[in-house]
């Protein structure tokens, strides 16, 4: 096995169906930054950041992948908690704390996607929990809708003398974690009320979270240290596609009707794309971008993405319902028809001659030394 870290690899072991272990050394291409410098790397190729997947010839252009998310499935669904007094709606549970804020639900299903996803995250990056050089003797980190917190804990483990916060509107979080690890249920859209700034401030996956990012934004830079860093990692919706946009899809489709419904909410999807911008606004310095890509199924080209197709087609796999049904329900589409509609989507998700992929951003910058601290106790 040649995967970034033994606990990476042995985490990543835990998902069903695995990813073969000769599939994570993806160092193939004769350019591959990796083979020049350590057999255990996973990486892109060349450059600081992939260029666009090329499309895979040998794919064939009239069978679908086979991916089978079967397995992965079934094993979620049997533990269902039933432990906490969630909304349930659907046969899904949905966050209690300022019930129907947030459109995703927070059962054990949605919980092992988020967790799946941190591989995904961690396969893209080669393995880094963060692209930005953390302050030199960090000792207060903070992550912002952490999910299960499993980001939290990887970085309080990887960093045993940094105070690592977690904070989310679900109490879904595990009991034993680091002792330099805890979580809070909070609503990152409220006035933090933080009393000691951080040095470091995280966020990941909150396209749909929020309905003023910036205001987010904007609270992060007033609660670092002068010199303190915050980085946001996310995706960019809606999708892109190599070629023509295969607007009669249904996955396009899909695209669209998510926008339209999230719009709706007042918490558009499409905002990750102004994180940048944001980030210089609210007075960062430094602010540094780094774009990522994951196809949709193995149409894209080399080990390196076709391991993320994996990943991501399981993530999308076990989240599609997830994303769709409060949304939809906002476009007035009863639960039957988009459960309907939903099985056109996967059907393109893994029909490798529509070559989509999800742009994945990395956003950073840091609060300048002459920054004021401007946190009032
Ligand atoms: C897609 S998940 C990402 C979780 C985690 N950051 C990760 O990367 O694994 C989004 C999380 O944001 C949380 N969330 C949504 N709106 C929030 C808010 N206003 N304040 C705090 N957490 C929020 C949700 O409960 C959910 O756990």
């Amino acid at each position: 096995m040649t995967a970034p870290n033994s606990q990476v690899d042995s985490q990543v072991a835990g998902f069903g169906p695995a990813v073969p272990a000769e599939e994570l050394d993806v160092r193939e291409d004769a350019q591959s930054v990796a083979s020049s410098k350590s057999s255990s790397t996973f990486s892109w190729g060349g450059g600081s950041t992939p260029s666009l997947p090329r499309i895979d010839e040998d794919v064939s252009s009239n069978t679908a992948t086979s991916i089978d998310s079967t397995s992965w499935r079934s094993s979620t669904e049997s533990i269902r908690s039933s432990i906490y007094n969630f909304v349930e709606e659907n046969g899904r549970t949905y966050h209690r704390y300022k019930a129907g804020k947030y459109p995703l639900p927070n059962d054990v299903m949605e919980q092992e996607r988020l967790d799946l996803q941190h591989y995904l995250f961690l396969l893209t990056t080669n393995n880094k929990l963060q692209l930005a050089h953390l302050p030199p003797n960090s000792r207060r980190a903070l992550d912002i809708a952490t999910g299960t917190g499993i980001w939290a804990i990887d970085f309080a483990s990887k960093y045993p003398e940094c105070e690592v916060i977690g904070t989310d509107l679900s109490p879904i979080q595990p009991a034993y974690v680091p002792s330099n690890c805890r979580f809070e249920i909070d609503d990152a859209e409220d006035e933090w009320t933080f009393t000691e700034p951080f040095d470091f401030i995280h966020g990941r996956a909150l396209l749909s979270c929020f309905r003023d990012p910036e205001h987010v934004i904007q609270q992060g830079f007033m609660h670092l240290k002068p010199g303190g860093i915050m980085e946001f990692q996310d995706g960019i919706f809606p999708m892109g596609y190599i070629g023509d946009m295969p607007v009669d899809s249904a996955l396009y489709k899909w695209n669209e009707l998510v926008m339209e419904a999230a719009a709706l909410t007042s918490r558009p999807w499409t905002n990750v794309q102004h994180y940048k911008r944001w980030f210089e606004e609210a007075g960062f310095e430094d602010v540094n971008e780094r774009r990522f890509y994951w196809p949709t199924n193995p149409w894209a080209k080399g080990k390196y993405f076709k391991t993320l197709a994996t990943y991501f087609h399981l993530d999308l796999m076990n989240g599609l319902e997830g994303i769709s049904l409060k949304l939809f329900g906002h476009l007035g589409w009863e639960v039957e028809r988009t459960r309907a509609f939903l099985e056109d989507v996967k059907r393109d998700f893994a029909d490798p001659r529509i070559n989509g992929y999800m742009t994945v951003t990395f956003v950073s910058g840091r609060k300048p030394l002459a920054a004021n601290l401007m946190i009032i106790a």
